[in-house]
């Protein structure tokens, strides 16, 4: 907390609120920690996604193929970016897009992905990256639930083209507010998102090349941010273990989302499935334990989205999945008691069904 109010103390003496000192160095130490040259701090995530769809050289005409169970960041960026989202379906178990479903839902004017690494969990990066690379797709990432996560040893947005964080204060690295970035390993993108995020500019006030929008990252939150990196990797493990006392508690009738081997796997969100989740979920409020279903609706369901796309055919997988998920707390600050109150109740649950 000290550390944290002094850095926002010398942001307050230093005079410059918005892409500062403190902005360029949270982004050279974010862009080594994800293991690439780059990084544009932004204004969120879903801003970082927008321009990247747009730094990627997509717009009218242009299909990108996505997710639908991923809460609608990223339908709402290709959309604003004046693309067209096209739905894969997920892997039952995991939740996330695999490559068989990606190349399944490639449509000839597909120009990129946006692959969604949800809940903690990388997708298959080596099959998705190979099946893009086939066809020239360009891959983002979206790594809003995924800072640190890493598969191969690689970490989460090193693998696309770019990759796209959000630091919203409920995120594995979160601010004190909003704030987003877009990393990448090319020079050429990196100055194209910087641009982007400022209007357009070049030189100030001059826009050579393309409109872009206000999307600026401010000083306090790169200062917050960088204050904050140092303790990511302890935050991650802390949640990790709480999402595997979970798994390893044994509660019939629930299974967890499929995470593989643990290292790489983050547990932004602890995310379990049943068939009786009305009743779970009702427990859990009963006794107090916030509990939520991490999303509702699928992307290609909003009424705010078939306004601009039309009807879409449901996926069976993504269906199911939204059927049945809710998310557990997991987060670094719950102590022994809470954790174990919350596997009391889905115990009880358990015995019950
Ligand atoms: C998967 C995913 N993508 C994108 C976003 C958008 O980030 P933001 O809320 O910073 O715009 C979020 C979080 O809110 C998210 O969970």
């Amino acid at each position: 907390m000290a550390e944290l109010m002094g850095a926002c103390e010398a942001v307050v003496a230093s005079g410059q609120y918005v892409l500062g000192a403190q902005g360029e160095a949270f982004e050279v130490a974010f862009a080594a920690y994800c293991g690439v040259a780059h990084c544009a701090g932004v204004a969120n995530g879903t801003e970082a996604l927008e321009l990247a769809v747009t730094a990627a050289g997509c717009g009218a005409g242009d299909d990108i193929v996505t997710v639908a169970n991923a809460g609608g960041y990223a339908s709402a960026a290709i959309l604003h970016a004046g693309a067209t989202p096209v739905y894969a379906d997920i892997d039952p178990l995991s939740f996330v897009m695999t490559a068989e479903h990606f190349l399944q839902a490639r449509t000839a004017a597909t120009k990129a992905v946006i692959v969604t690494h949800l809940y903690g969990l990388m997708a298959d990066m080596p099959a998705i990256c190979e099946a893009a690379g086939r066809y020239g797709i360009t891959v983002i990432e979206d790594c809003a639930q995924a800072h640190g996560a890493s598969r191969d040893g690689r970490k989460a947005g090193s693998w696309g083209a770019m990759g796209c964080f959000s630091f919203y204060p409920t995120k594995n690295l979160g601010a004190l507010g909003d704030a987003g970035c877009v990393v990448t390993r090319d020079a050429p993108l990196a100055a194209r998102i910087k641009s982007l995020r400022q209007h357009g500019w070049g030189e100030k006030y001059i826009v050579p090349r393309e409109v872009g929008r206000n999307s600026r990252m401010d000083e306090l939150q790169a200062a917050l941010l960088l204050r904050m990196l140092p303790y990511l990797d302890r935050w991650n493990e802390v949640r990790r273990n709480i999402a595997r006392r979970y798994r390893e508690a044994g509660i019939t009738g629930v299974r967890f989302q499929q995470v593989g081997r643990e290292e790489g796997y983050v547990a932004h969100l602890c995310v379990a499935f049943s068939e009786r989740r009305e009743e779970i979920m009702a427990g859990l409020q009963r006794a107090q334990i916030g509990a939520a279903v991490h999303y509702p609706v699928a992307d290609y369901a909003q009424p705010g989205f078939r306004k601009r796309m039309g009807d879409v055919a449901p996926l069976p997988h993504t269906e199911q999945a939204l059927g049945g998920i809710f998310s557990l707390p997991c987060f670094p600050e719950m102590t022994d008691d809470d954790i174990e109150q919350v596997i009391r109740v889905l115990q009880h649950h358990g015995q019950a069904l």
